[in-house]
């Protein structure tokens, strides 16, 4: 059986759409359970972008040593010297090159004559080839390029040593029999094809960037490039977890595996989500909340008699545990510990005992604490760490009248007491930490709320982003009480700004 390659690009193009921007400690994260989902290319980012990339690139290079670790080059001296500097540490690295080759990017974008395309594309090749042993060409837009052209500049590059032919369909303008007869064109009609995986990097702008990988697959493509949750520029990018389960499901229809461990799918998706801090559409493909959900009569019916009449996989095959147990009030550190294990969380003692102050908390709050409760409890990092610590807050806010809030907070066994009036609770609240803390001066990038469970006493997650200059931390705060979460939140991003 043929193995398809999992190339994940969250960590750059990814990390590259609106709203999905990721600190170092972040990225690292992502990057370990990447390692641990099996993805066999991770793109760590585009090292010469900016110092806050190279610096990520690095990183994870330094720690990553089951996957190839991959950084972007445009197709210059500079860009291909970044990438080398910052993957010099990695167990396998890869500079990924890449140079647009449709008329309309030639002439408008890089104002080049494709003559002077395939000389660069070659020589840049040749470039990176001196410097790292496993080098991939991207020929962007190759979808809208010329057939004859691309054809020239696969042989070229797989010529110069290219490991690796990428035909992205950059602005997701192609479709599956097209990309289909792409693939089979080139394997036809370059000679050296051979020698290298030809992937495929398709975006979702018309809804076609998993069906249309798949049909790229199918033509013989093995390498796939993919984004988890399907994260990415625009529309996004082919979604890893859609990719894989259909090549899974369909085995034996597609003939090819790979060496992803699904059972990791839905972990990795959800910690991606938390990081952006969004959620899953509820019909998305594969992790939406209603992906396994049976509502019909007939379907219900169907599913008790028999699963496989409505489910084609099952929750456990991406890691959703079943076990409905649930947490409460009574649950002591045992059943605490032994559920968070079950969850596949590996906590150190100091950990749990501080999660397990936390979990007292809401259970104080909430009757009952389920996995998914326990899963927001469990990204509350820093927890007990914190500068500043709130003691207790009062808002008053109404139609017609301005929010106040007074916050009192504690650090280092002092304790400060503010008042500020604000557009709404939540500015009366942030302000009135500003003026306690004097932490640096920051934008609020970003604030999303999400309740972890149904009922009218479900956590409420609050992630909030601050930017200050370079700096982006996240904060994140959980309680039954929406406000407190928002508090806890921007406390928890304060209080990195000001360690
Ligand atoms: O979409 C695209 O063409 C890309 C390349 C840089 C691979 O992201
Ligand atoms: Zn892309």
């Amino acid at each position: 059986m043929a193995t398809v390659k999992i190339f994940d690009t969250t960590l750059r193009d990814g990390e590259q759409a609106p709203g999905c921007s990721m600190n170092l400690e972040e990225k690292l994260e992502v990057a370990k359970q990447l390692e641990t989902l099996g993805v066999d290319v991770m793109e760590a980012g585009f090292a010469v972008s900016s110092p806050g990339d190279f610096e990520s690139v690095k990183s994870i290079a330094g720690i990553i040593k089951n996957s190839t670790v991959a950084s972007l080059s445009r197709s210059v001296n500079k860009d291909i010297d970044a990438s080398y500097e910052a993957l010099k540490n990695a167990v396998s690295p890869r500079i990924h090159l890449f140079l647009a080759t449709s008329p309309i990017h030639m002439q408008y974008k890089l104002k080049m004559s494709p003559e002077q395309v395939l000389e660069r594309a070659v020589e840049m090749t040749k470039y990176a080839k001196s410097l790292c042993g496993n080098v991939e060409f991207s020929a962007e837009d190759a979808t809208r390029s010329d057939r004859e052209f691309l054809k020239r500049v696969v042989y070229g590059v797989i010529d110069a040593g290219a490991n690796v032919v990428n035909i992205p369909d950059t602005v997701g303008f192609t479709t599956p029999t097209e990309m289909y007869d792409l693939v089979a064109y080139l394997k036809e009609n370059v000679p050296n094809i051979d020698k290298a995986d030809i992937s495929l990097h398709c975006h979702n702008d018309l809804g076609m960037a998993v069906a249309n990988s798949l049909e790229g697959v199918r033509a013989g493509a093995t390498q796939v490039e993919c984004t988890v949750n399907g994260l990415g520029e625009r529309a996004g990018n082919a979604a890893l977890e859609e990719i894989i389960m259909a090549l899974g499901t369909r085995e034996p229809f597609f003939g090819c595996e790979t060496r992803i461990n699904t059972q990791q799918i839905y972990r990795t998706s959800r910690l991606v989500y938390s990081i952006i801090g969004q959620t899953a559409p509820m019909n998305k493909a594969v992790v939406g909340a209603n992906a396994f959900l049976h509502e019909s009569g007939i379907h219900q019916h169907g599913v008790l008699a028999e699963k496989t009449t409505y489910e084609i996989f099952t929750p456990e095959s991406i890691g959703i545990n079943q076990n409905r147990l649930v947490l409460g009030k009574h649950s002591g550190r045992h059943a605490f510990e032994t559920r968070v294990s079950e969850l596949g969380y590996a906590l150190t003692r100091e950990e749990i005992d501080s999660y397990f102050v936390k979990f007292k908390e809401i259970c104080d709050k909430k009757k009952t604490v389920t996995d998914a409760d326990l899963e927001a409890i469990l990204s509350q990092k820093e927890y007990n760490q914190s500068l500043y610590r709130l003691l207790t807050f009062d808002v008053h806010s109404g139609k017609n009248a301005s929010a106040v809030c007074v916050i009192r907070l504690e650090r280092d066994g002092g304790q400060f007491e503010e008042v500020a009036l604000g557009d709404g609770p939540v500015d009366a609240a942030y302000k009135a930490i500003d003026k306690i803390t004097n932490a640096p001066e920051s934008v609020l990038e970003m604030y999303t709320i999400h309740s972890t469970s149904d009922g009218k006493d479900a956590l409420g997650e609050v992630t909030i982003k601050l930017r200050a200059g370079e700096r982006l931390v996240t904060g994140r705060g959980l309680s039954t009480d929406i406000i407190e979460s928002s508090i806890l939140a921007y406390l928890n991003a304060a209080n990195k700004l000001l360690s």
